[in-house]
C-alpha cells in the first residue's frame, strides 16, 4: 500500500500534529508524515516530531522579507519532500493567494469552531459571548478567504454552564483529535470530491443521525 505523504505545518503546540502521528503509526492507516515546518523555532510540536522521528524543518518567517518569500521557501522545503498533501494544524500565520494556489486541493486545515460560524481568532471567548448551545471543530480545504474552504469532517460539543473558554477549549480539542486524522484517511482513502459547488463529497460514509438539544429541561 502506498501511503499518502504528508507534511505538516505547525506553530506551537501540536497536539493535533500528535494526533495526527499517532493515527499514522498504525501500519494500515494510508498516510505518513514525511515533514513537519514551524515558523517557530520554539514550538512544542518540533520535540513531539523529533520523538517520533519524522524530520523537522523551522522556517523563521521573521527572517523573510515578506510573506511571498516566506511562502515560497515553504513550499519549496515541502516538494524537496515530495510532499503529497499540506496539513495546517495551528499553524498562526496567514497564507499568500499564490501558496494557497499552489497547494489549491491538497492543503487542509482545522479550525476550533463550526464554520462557517467563529473564523478567526479567540473562537471560545466569542462562542461563550453570544451563548451558543453547541461549539465544535471543522476540518477543511483552504482556499483564500481565511477560514473559508469545502467542509470535510465536523465534530459538535455542548456548551456548559459555567464553561470558561479555556474549558471549552479543551472540550473542543479532543473531538479535534478525532476529526482530523479521520479527514485525512477518507482523502487518502480517495473517498473525498470536490463538487462543483466547492463542496466536499463523501464517499461511502456513514452520515450521523439523529437531532441534539441542549440545553433539555
Ligand atoms: C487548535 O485548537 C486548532 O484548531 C487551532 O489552534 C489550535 C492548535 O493546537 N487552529 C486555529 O485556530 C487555526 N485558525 P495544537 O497546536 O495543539 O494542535
Amino acid at each position: 500500500m502506498s501511503r499518502l505523504k504528508l507534511a505538516v505545518m505547525i506553530s506551537g503546540r501540536g497536539s493535533n500534529l500528535q494526533a495526527l502521528i499517532d493515527a499514522c503509526a498504525d501500519p494500515a492507516y494510508p498516510a505518513e508524515i514525511i515533514l513537519v515546518l514551524s515558523n517557530r523555532p520554539d514550538a512544542q510540536g518540533l520535540a513531539r516530531a523529533a520523538t517520533a522521528g519524522i524530520p523537522t524543518r523551522v522556517i523563521d518567517h521573521k527572517e523573510f522579507a515578506d510573506r511571498t518569500s516566506f511562502d515560497r521557501e515553504m513550499t519549496k522545503a515541502m516538494e524537496t519532500a515530495e510532499t503529497e498533501m499540506v496539513c495546517l494544524a495551528g499553524f498562526m500565520r496567514l497564507l499568500s493567494d499564490e501558496f494557497v494556489d499552489h497547494w489549491r486541493d491538497r492543503m487542509i486545515n482545522i479550525h476550533p469552531s463550526l464554520l462557517p460560524a467563529f473564523k478567526g481568532l479567540d473562537v471560545q471567548e466569542r462562542v461563550l459571548a453570544r451563548g451558543a448551545r453547541f461549539a465544535g471543530c471543522t476540518v477543511h480545504y483552504v482556499r483564500k478567504e481565511m477560514d473559508t474552504g469545502p467542509i470535510i469532517v465536523q465534530a459538535v460539543v455542548p456548551v456548559l454552564p459555567g464553561d470558561t473558554p479555556d474549558v471549552l477549549a479543551a472540550r473542543v480539542l479532543e473531538r479535534e483529535h478525532d476529526i482530523y486524522p479521520l479527514a485525512v484517511r477518507l482523502i487518502a482513502e480517495g473517498r473525498v470530491a470536490i463538487d462543483e459547488n466547492d463542496r466536499a463529497v463523501i464517499d461511502g460514509a456513514v452520515a450521523q443521525q439523529g437531532c441534539l438539544v441542549n440545553p433539555v429541561g
